[in-house]
Order: C-alpha cells, then structure tokens, then sequence
C-alpha cells in the first residue's frame, strides 16, 4: 500500500449500523409508484441498492415497479441498473457481482394508475412474490408520484384490498402494509386534509409514514440528543436566557430542472412547510414523557400549535420574499429566475423567504424564532444558531469588549456536521481585552463513522416499522395552517413586494431590515 493510500485509509470512516437487535427487518416487498420517475431512479433506487448490498438482510426484499411504461422485467432491471451507474455516489457504486445480485431483487407490474384491473393484478402478483420469493405477505408502497395523482392511487389501492394486512400465519405471526407517501404532502390545508381522509378511510395512521427527509438527517435526529441527554442546556433553553433563534436553510443551486413542481411551490412551500417546521420544533418543543413515536410527535405538534396563524399586518411585518436575478455563483454567471427553462417570464414565485415567528407559550414568550431559506445564496449550509442573551451586569468597559459577541449555540446540520459554542475569553496579556472563541465540534473527528443518508435511515425505519422520524398527519395539518396565513395573505399584497436579489448573494435588502429593525443581525454560516 502506498503513504498515499496508507493515510487514506486510515481516515476512512466506519460504516454505521442500521440493523441490529430489536432493529432486524421482516421479508417484504417494496411497491415503487412512479419507479421511473426522477426520485425513484436518482434518489430511492440507489437507496434501496446501497442499503441492500452494504447492509445485508437475513431475510428477503423483492422491490416491484408498478408503472406505465410498457416493461418487463429484464428492461426494468436494466433501466434501473443504469440509473445505479449514473447516481449513485462515486464511492459507493456497486461492482458487477453487486449490480447482478441486486438486479434479482426488482421485478415489474405494468399498469396504469387508474385502471382498477391493474391493481388485482398487482395483488396477484404480490401472492406469487410471497410464494414464491418467501416475502411473507408483508408490503410497503411507495408513492413517488406527482401529488396529483395520490388520491386516485390510495383510491384504487382501497378497492382492490391492497391496504388491509393478511391475516396473522399459522404461528400467529402478523403481516403488515405500510404506505410511505413524499412530499409536498397537499399545497395547503385543504388539500392535505382531503388527502389525509382519503388516507384515512383506507389506511389506519400507524400504517402511513409520510417523509420528510429532513427527519433522515442524523445531526436533525441529534438535535433531541443534544437537548434532552445533557444536563447543561435545558435549564438555559428558554426565553429567560435565550434572545432569540435562526433557522437557515440556504441552497447555493438554483431550480434547476424543476421549474414546473417550484412554480406551484415556491421557498415556503418547498422548505419552510416541512424541513423548517421539522427543525424548529425540535427545537423548541419539551422533553417527551418517553422516546417513543407518538410522544415525540406530541410534543412537536404542541409547538407548531402554539404558532398562532399571522394576520395580514403581521405577515407584511413579519416576512419578506425574494427572488433570484441573474448573478455569480461559484464565480460562474448563472441566469435569473425569470430566464430559467419552463418558469414564466412574469413569475412572482418566491425563491427566497425570510420570516419571524413567535411560539406562544411560556418557555418561548417573546423569542423571536428568525428564518431564511433561499435558492441561489452563496452556500449550501443548514443551521440552527441560538443566541443567549447578554450578561445582566458587564463587569468590562465598552472598550474591552469591542470584539465580543454575546455567546450562540450553532447546530450545523450540514455540511461539515457538528456544534459549535462561542464564548466571551481574554485575550492573553496584560489588559483585559476580550474577545470571542469557538468551542467546536465535528461528527466526523468526533465519531469516525459515516453518516447515513437521509433517505437510508428512513426506509429502513418504515421496514422496521418505526414512525418516529416520520410526520404524523395533525403535525402536517398544523404545518400547513401557519403556511396558509402567510401565502393568502401574499396573494393580496401585489407582486412589487417580491424583491429582486442578485444570485449568490444573501437575499433581498428588505430581509436586512426584518431583523436590524429588532437591533439584531443576521448570522451568515462561513
Ligand atoms: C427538497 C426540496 O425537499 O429539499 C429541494 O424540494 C431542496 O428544493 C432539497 O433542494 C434540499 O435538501 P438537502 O437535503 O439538499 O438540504
């Protein structure tokens, strides 16, 4: 082995464990709706592949692609296969003996979604999977689909009896069908609670695991951690110490070939209704009476209702859109919004948004929660910074403490994953200087493992059966309420308070002035 490669592989991370005791997932087949679409074959195939040849199951896992296009299951396997070569991350592509071996485990059902034949026959041919592949009449369908189509496919999946599990075997051993469902889950109340019915009247919640691939995220998942096993934060976590709360989630990349799904979203659709609201209410929900599904998604719920829906006057107080114009990203020019492949020249969609809200209740009276996502910023960096407010007396003259900020918790959720704590020191020598240094710490140097991908951790917490990542249906139907308030109120207010903000730059002039109007700043990430 070379130096080179010595010191390479002296830093290559650990793998992590995905199953384990109490953690050992049952046969199954995977339904995969929209199995051609462009999340399937960039996101959850190459998933499903790494989790299946990097974390071996005892028992077996047929995937089925249940789809328009007219395929059998030699074109699927090697449509999927080439799709592996394409997205799946350099270091972790699958050899020939790999590719081959996960090739056995797809199969294809041709149908189209509303043809009600197509789902008898798809419960046949999950009888003969059972059958014949030992899959133990266990099934989790995946919707990957556009929205629109949700609706009719839980419809249809009701009539031909595809949701109901098969009775308990001959050793009592129960089988189980769960749903996973994608975002966006609806585009506002309304829709989601229709959804959300229809879901209802065929599924019983405990069966369906709505994403939010956020939740994946083990610095998200860390957060609870974070809070609730150290003794030292949580008497501080709270509005008697704390000043207020960013939330950033800023993207460097633009639309890129979405533009027909983000002109019906927008930013706040597209990552404040769900990845944002996940965070915040991690973040400021209480400790849950036990680290279980339903007590978690107790306790988030109670935050996101203690958020009040904002009037009018508020939202034209509390929020400020944006959107990109041309600019440099990476040193690069990059074209406007406007200009992107399939948006109208006259959009008003929001690719920006800055907003405060407060959570009404006793432990966050009065602590301005401040967020911002944007596309087009200057980095791609998820953060959670906690500000805790100043010393009641400060004991050093103002010339002493020019350079100390008041001290803030950073969660980096990612990239370059870890915590940092700045706190006020000396700066050594004779006079009493101050100044403002970092406590820091890294998953990587801390852990030495590989995080696992969002999307891994998911699935196989819905093959184990384990909701707790996963959002309950009154956490969307809350999410949704506090997002109405701002879009209709948008609406009324006219396309001029859409403001223009150069690419690769930190968002409109008008979200400066949202928080240096409190005395406060923005806290970019480096
Ligand atoms: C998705 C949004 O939910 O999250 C995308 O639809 C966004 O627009 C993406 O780019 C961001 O996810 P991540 O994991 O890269 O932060």
């Amino acid at each position: 082995m070379t130096q080179q490669a010595e010191i390479q592989n002296a830093h290559k991370l650990k793998k992590h464990i995905i199953w384990q005791d109490g953690r050992t997932p049952d046969p199954c087949v995977i339904v995969l709706f929209g199995a051609t679409g462009d999340l399937a074959q960039r996101k959850i195939l190459p998933t499903l592949a790494h989790l299946i040849h990097d974390h071996p199951q005892p028992e077996k896992i047929c995937i089925v692609a249940f789809a328009r296009r007219p395929l059998d299951d030699d074109a699927w396997r090697s449509m999927v296969l080439t799709s592996l070569d394409k997205y799946m991350p350099a270091d972790d592509k699958l050899d020939d003996a790999g590719k081959t071996a996960f090739a056995q485990h797809l199969f294809y059902c041709q149908s189209n979604f509303d043809d009600s034949e197509g789902y008898k026959r798809l419960g046949q041919f999950l009888a003969k999977l059972d059958q014949e592949q030992g899959t133990s009449g266990n099934r989790l369908f995946y919707l990957a689909t556009p929205p629109d189509t949700d609706l009719e496919i839980i419809a249809h999946m009701g009539e031909a009896g595809l949701a109901k599990p098969m009775p308990a075997d001959a050793n009592g051993k129960q089988h189980w069908v769960r749903l996973i469902t994608e975002k966006p889950f609806g585009h506002d109340l309304e829709s989601a609670q229709k959804l959300n019915q229809e879901i209802a009247r065929v599924f019983h919640e405990g069966q369906v695991f709505r994403i939010d691939h956020y939740m994946g995220k083990e610095t998200v998942q860390n957060i609870i951690a974070f809070r609730f096993a150290n003794g030292i934060f949580e008497p501080l976590w709270n509005q008697k110490y704390i000043d207020h709360v960013q939330i950033v989630v800023a993207e460097s990349l633009g639309i890129e070939s979405r533009a027909e799904y983000y002109e019906t979203a927008g930013a706040i659709k597209d990552i404040v209704q769900n990845h944002v609201m996940q965070i915040l209410s991690l973040i400021a929900m209480e400790s849950p009476a036990e680290y279980s599904a339903d007590d978690i998604r107790d306790e988030k719920v109670k935050v996101l209702r203690a958020i009040r829906p904002l009037t009018p006057e508020q939202v034209a107080k509390q929020t400020v859109r944006g959107q990109y114009t041309a600019g440099m990203q990476d040193g690069k020019p990059v074209v406007g919004y406007k200009d992107e492949k399939g948006v109208s020249p006259t959009s008003t969609t929001e690719t920006y948004v800055a907003l405060k809200l407060f959570i009404e209740n006793w432990r966050w009276a009065d602590v301005p929660f401040y967020i911002r996502t944007g596309k087009h910023l200057p980095v791609r960096s998820t953060e959670v910074t906690i500000q805790f407010k100043r010393v009641p007396h400060q004991l050093y003259t103002p010339s002493e403490i020019t350079s100390l900020t008041p001290n803030t918790l950073i969660l980096r959720i990612q990239p370059d994953e870890g915590i940092s704590l700045k706190i006020g020191a000396k700066v050594p020598g004779a006079s009493n200087q101050l100044t403002t240094i970092d406590l820091a710490a890294s998953y990587n140097s801390a852990f030495d493992i590989e995080l696992p991908d969002a999307y891994e951790r998911l699935i196989a917490d819905c093959i184990i059966g384990d909701s707790t990542l996963f959002i309950r249906r009154d956490e969307i139907e809350c999410s949704w309420r506090i997002i109405d308030s701002i879009t209709s109120a948008w609406k009324q207010m006219g396309s001029e308070t859409v403001y223009p903000y150069a690419a690769g730059t930190w968002g409109p002039r008008e979200a400066e002035t949202l928080i240096t109007e409190d005395g406060r700043k923005w806290l970019n990430p480096a």
